[in-house]
């Protein structure tokens, strides 16, 4: 009888485990030279190899793009916000959403990659 009352619970656990084990395996797979290639490809045009937004765009758009430096020292700044202004852009700004581009994963690599390069 016991049986039949846990085994529910256990599957729903290892589902869940499975679930959990299968998203840490994909974060994984992004190595940093990838994520640099990420932050290469899709944002340096803007805010810079270095980060500081001392590019050719950069002189060009209204209202500029941020160096990171500024952005990562901001203490109301979090990865939250962080994630939300790569994944869904700034209105009325250069900044478009990447989340048709970037899967969740990738967003969170660049922004590990960011904060690790150019954070003060
Ligand atoms: C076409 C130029 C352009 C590209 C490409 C670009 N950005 Fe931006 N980004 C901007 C501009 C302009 C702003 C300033 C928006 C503002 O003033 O609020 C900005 C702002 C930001 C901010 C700060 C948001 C805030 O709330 O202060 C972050 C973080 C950011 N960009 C990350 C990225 C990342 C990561 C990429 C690549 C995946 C990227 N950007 C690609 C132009 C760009």
């Amino acid at each position: 009888m016991r049986v039949y009352i846990t085994l529910p619970f256990i599957l729903v656990g290892l589902l869940f485990c499975s679930h959990s084990f299968a998203e840490e395996a994909l974060e994984d797979t992004i190595s940093y030279e990838q994520s640099k290639e990420l932050y290469r490809d899709n944002c340096a045009s803007c805010h810079g190899k270095k980060g500081n937004a001392k590019t050719l765009m950069g002189r060009m758009l209204k209202p500029k793009p941020k160096a990171f430096q500024s952005v990562l020292s901001d203490p109301s700044m979090n990865d939250e916000k962080l994630f939300s202004a790569i994944s869904d852009g700034k209105p009325d700004t250069a900044m478009r959403a990447f989340n048709t581009d970037l899967s969740e994963d990738e967003i969170k690599a660049v922004i590990t990659y960011i904060k690790k390069e150019f954070e003060d």
